[in-house]
C-alpha cells in the first residue's frame, strides 16, 4: 500500500485542475467533480457509458439496461468473455472460501448485493456445503433490478433443496440498503460485476462498512484496466468496443445495452484508484489491495472492516 498515499495526495491537488482529463483519470478527481457538490441530484452530473448524465437519471437508465439483458444475461456472459468469467467467478469464490469458519460450522451471514442472475451466489453455497461442509451458511441476494432477480429465483429452483434454504432475494439499491439489514450484521460482502453501474460508489461502500461486522470482508468482483500491457490492452479495447457490441446485437438483438456495458467497464476506475476508495471508506486492504485476473481485465479488491 505504499503507493495509497502518493495517491491520494495525487488526487488532492488535481481537485482544482479547471479540465478533466478523459477515461482513464483517477475516480477520486471523477467523485469530487461529481458528487461533491450542493446542487440536487437533478442537477448534479454523472456518466452512464460515455454519456454525461444527470445523477437522478442514471439509475432509471441502469435500470432500463439490466432490464432489457435479464433473459440474455447469462448467455451473453459466456460469449463475452469466451467462458472465462466462469473462471472467475470460481475462483474469486475459492478465494473467500465461504463456510470456512472458526470455530467450524459458526454460523455465517452474506449479502450478495448487485448479485442479478445469482451466480456468486450459488458458488457460494455450494462451496460453503460441499467443500467446507458446512451448511450453517445464509446468502442473500440483493439486486436494484426486479427482472434479474427473478431470473436469479427461477435459476436457484434447480439447486439442492438444502441449498435452497440458505438463499434469499431482496430487492435493494445498494447505495442505500434497507434498515433490516442492520449495522454490524454480516460477515461478508460480495459484489461482482456490480458496482461500475452504481451512480455513488462512495455511498455503497460506505453501505457496506456500515453493515458488515468488525473483522467482516467486502469482496468486489470487477473489470479493471489492463494498462500495464499495451499490446493486450489494444486488442482487449479492439474486442470490447467491437465484438461486443456486435454480438449483443446477434445474440440479444439490443446493440445499445452491451455498448453500454463496455463503456462502463473504460469508466470505471483504474485498480489503485479503487483501492483508495475502498480504504477512505474506512476498510483495511492487505499488500496491494487487489488481485488482476487475465492480466487486469477483471480484478478482485478486498477490504475487512477494522476490528
Ligand atoms: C452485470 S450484472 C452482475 C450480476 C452478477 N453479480 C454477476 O456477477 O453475474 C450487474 C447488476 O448490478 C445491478 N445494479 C445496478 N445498480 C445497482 C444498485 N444501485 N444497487 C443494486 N444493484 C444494482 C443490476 O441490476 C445488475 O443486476
Amino acid at each position: 500500500m505504499t503507493a495509497a498515499p502518493a495517491l491520494r495526495s495525487l488526487c488532492r491537488s488535481s481537485r482544482a485542475l479547471p479540465r478533466l482529463g478523459h477515461v482513464s483519470r483517477p475516480v477520486c478527481i471523477r467523485q469530487a467533480r461529481f458528487n461533491s457538490t450542493n446542487s440536487s441530484a437533478s442537477e448534479r452530473k454523472t456518466h452512464f457509458g460515455f454519456e454525461t448524465v444527470n445523477e437522478s437519471d442514471k439509475e432509471g437508465r441502469v435500470a432500463g439496461v439490466f432490464t432489457s439483458v435479464a433473459e440474455s444475461y447469462d448467455k451473453m456472459n459466456d460469449f463475452m468473455s469466451l467462458g472465462i468469467h466462469r473462471l472467475w467467478k470460481d475462483h474469486f469464490v475459492s478465494s473467500l472460501n465461504p463456510g470456512a469458519t472458526n470455530p467450524v460450522g459458526t454460523p455465517q451471514k452474506v449479502l450478495d448485493v448487485a448479485g442479478g442472475t445469482g451466480d456468486i451466489a450459488f458458488r457460494m453455497l455450494q462451496h460453503s456445503h460441499t467443500y467446507n461442509a458446512n451448511p450453517n451458511i445464509h446468502v442473500t441476494i440483493s439486486d436494484i433490478n426486479p427482472a434479474m432477480l427473478e431470473v436469479g429465483r427461477q435459476r436457484s429452483l434447480a439447486l439442492p433443496a438444502s441449498h435452497q434454504a440458505c438463499l434469499s432475494f431482496l430487492e435493494a439499491n445498494a447505495e442505500k440498503l434497507p434498515s433490516k439489514i442492520e449495522d454490524n450484521s454480516l460477515d461478508l460482502y460480495t459484489v461482482a460485476f456490480g458496482i461500475r453501474n452504481f451512480t455513488n460508489i462512495p455511498a455503497a461502500l460506505r453501505e457496506a462498512h456500515r453493515v458488515l461486522k468488525p473483522g467482516g470482508v467486502f469482496a468486489c468482483l470487477e473489470f479493471s484496466k489492463v494498462d500495464k500491457y499495451p499490446l493486450f490492452n489494444a486488442i482487449y479495447k479492439q474486442w470490447s468496443f467491437s465484438a461486443i457490441p456486435l454480438i449483443g446485437q446477434i445474440v440479444a438483438a439490443d446493440r445499445d445495452s452491451y455498448q453500454y456495458l463496455v463503456e462502463s467497464i473504460e469508466r470505471f476506475p483504474s485498480q489503485e484508484a479503487f483501492r483508495d476508495m475502498i480504504v477512505d471508506a474506512g476498510f483495511a486492504v492487505a499488500g496491494q489491495g487487489y488481485e488482476d485476473l487475465t492480466g487486469g481485465i477483471a480484478a478482485i479488491h478486498k477490504g475487512i472492516k477494522p476490528l
